[in-house]
């Protein structure tokens, strides 16, 4: 196709389009937005504008963070949030990396079997539904932490795009519409009122969000204090009780994010810096990573029956350890240093054959001395002054428990279903858990969140991450090897089909219509059992590629509204 599409929503030096087809010699290519210095990609437009504005005022990546993060609390409630938590990796630009946990905790009150039952069967949708499966809020500890260490522009000056974009009204898109219809039968069952979004909306209305608009206001005014102790802690924690929930003034006076050391390894010459435990994301991955790293998979060819084969022995692998050993640091001693060894891991990799799929029936974790939610929303962030930043927040579910506090604005979480309920039960993602993550006071529930930075000849190269609970890990990895190894551009690298292996159930999830019949059959030939029916889609990735001429890429997903925005 000669045609030369180019849609450039230029306003001054902003370039803002989700991505542009052009003409290369052989095949019409997807290139993603580019620009020269600085770039936010994320799931609403308005929040990747926020950023942007923020870095244009000579803000850094980590007060365009704060920003973003912010109006997607507003502009996408779905899963940006103040009544949730997340993950943030960052590299600055002399080469320092760390990473930031505001990850939710379990309530004081909570139990290791409090959603069983006297036979002890689990509850249904005790961890998922209402005012019980709510965890300890992170998110605003966790933006006031990155604050105090790295940011240079008033605070006020980061939040009051949030604010008065709350006040303006955020227009629904098709996809949102569809969203709020969906999810309304559960949010009259986990409300006793009738809440903001129950009301018919349609494509193109605009929601005011009034109420959040002043717990922004009052953290504006009286800091990360405001939400954890002042009137919105108090509005949260009147509400949580009147429904029923455990959650106390005192779980979120005691609540604090925590500055974590993030999981870095290598991948033949890329340098890889990913999130720590309580998410399972940084350790999986360089399992999955080394065990593909002695293959040529470049030369078995992008989601070829030898790739996928090589791609999900590796994975049933690293998601048996995550079921044993990953839990809350804190609370859990996990042999890190094994587990992402070369050795380890080719020991692990000994029984894999190209003939025939390993079941997972047979396979258990390795032996070593010694679940989560696809409403989950990324974001990535470079500034002109070389940081970069990779962040995950979420709510668990889609609109987290489905709990509103409707005089403060927001929704609640339900992370609490991200830790094992029941040793060897699955969660909503169907994950597995055992002791290493049970539930305990004050513990954090384990996670798949994989905020993810990449550094190639020592210098920023990529900054990746997704929703979509267990899925997350493995859409980060394939995102990386399609830019790495199978030479796409990030734009192309986010769009491709995917799929996704998690030990159990012992299937392949595929994206429907992204693989041949022929491909399936080769691998049902092999024993690969495939599932496609439930999926629409799997993972929502944002990401930013540094180009070889400097410039950055956009990756920002077409499965959802997500944009890429820079200058
Ligand atoms: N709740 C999704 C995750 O943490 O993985």
């Amino acid at each position: 196709m000669k045609k030369i599409v180019i849609i450039l929503c230029a306003l001054v030096l902003v370039v803002s389009c989700k991505s542009t087809n052009i003409q290369n010699n052989k095949k019409a290519k997807t290139i993603g937005v580019l620009v020269d210095s600085a770039m936010v990609v994320s799931a609403r437009e308005e929040a990747s504008k926020i950023g942007v504005a923020i870095l244009k005022k000579g803000g850094n990546a980590f007060d365009a963070m704060i920003a973003t993060e912010l109006a997607l609390a507003v502009a996408y409630p779905f899963a940006g949030n103040i009544g949730g938590g997340g993950f943030m990796v960052y590299r600055t630009n002399d080469g320092k990396t760390g990473a930031l946990d505001y990850r939710e905790k379990a309530p004081l009150a909570a139990s290791k079997n409090m959603y069983l039952n006297e036979n002890g069967d689990i509850i249904f949708q005790k961890s998922t539904l209402g005012a019980m499966a709510i965890g300890v809020p992170g998110t605003v500890d966790g933006l006031f932490k990155v604050y105090e260490k790295f940011g240079t522009l008033p605070f006020s000056d980061l939040i009051q795009p949030a604010i008065d974009l709350a006040y303006k009204g955020v227009i629904i898109t098709e996809k949102q519409a569809d969203r709020i219809k969906k999810y309304q039968p559960y949010f009259s069952k986990a409300n006793d009122t009738t809440i903001l979004y129950e009301a018919n909306w349609k494509a193109n209305d605009t929601i005011k969000y009034i109420q959040l608009a002043k717990s922004l206001e009052r953290i504006r005014d009286n800091g990360r204090d405001s939400f954890y102790k002042g009137k919105t802690a108090e509005l949260l924690v009147n509400y949580i009780q009147k429904l029923g929930g455990i959650i106390t003034k005192e779980d979120l006076e005691k609540y604090e994010a925590k500055w974590r050391k993030p999981i870095e390894f290598t991948y033949k010459d890329l340098k890889i810096i990913s999130m720590s435990p309580p998410s399972s994301g940084g350790i999986c991955n360089a399992q999955i990573l080394k065990a593909i790293e002695p293959f040529n998979i470049a030369e078995f060819g992008h989601n070829s029956l030898k790739s996928i084969q090589l791609i999900t022995e590796a994975e049933r692998r690293a998601y048996a350890d995550r079921s044993f050993y990953l839990g809350d640091p804190d609370f859990v001693k996990i042999p890190i240093d094994t587990l992402i060894s070369s050795k380890y891991i080719q020991q692990r990799m000994a029984n894999f054959s190209w003939k025939k799929a390993t079941t997972s029936s047979t396979l258990k974790h390795g032996k070593i001395i010694g679940y989560e939610s696809d409403e989950t929303t990324h974001y990535s962030i470079v500034d002109s002054f070389g940081n970069s930043i990779s962040a995950t927040t979420t709510l668990n579910g889609a609109y987290g428990s489905k709990v509103f506090v409707s005089e403060a604005g927001f929704f609640l979480n339900n992370e609490m279903d991200d830790f094992s309920a029941k040793s060897g039960t699955p969660n909503m993602f169907g994950l597995i858990g055992a002791e290493a993550n049970a539930i305990a006071p004050e513990k954090r529930m384990l996670s798949s969140m994989t905020p993810t930075i990449v550094e190639k000849n020592n210098q920023f190269y990529m900054s990746v991450g997704s929703p979509g609970g267990s899925t997350i890990i493995t859409s980060v990895m394939q995102t990386i090897l399609n830019v790495y190894e199978f030479g796409f551009g990030m734009q192309e690298a986010v769009n491709l089909p995917r799929f996704h292996h998690q030990w159990l159930p012992d299937f392949i999830t595929m994206e429907p219509k992204g693989f041949t019949p022929k491909l399936i059959k080769n691998l049902e030939k092999k024993g690969y059992k495939i599932q496609q029916e439930n999926t629409t889609i799997i993972g929502k990735v944002d990401a930013i590629l540094r180009l070889p001429n400097g410039k950055l890429e956009g990756g920002a997903d077409y499965r959802g509204d997500d944009t890429a925005i820079g200058f």
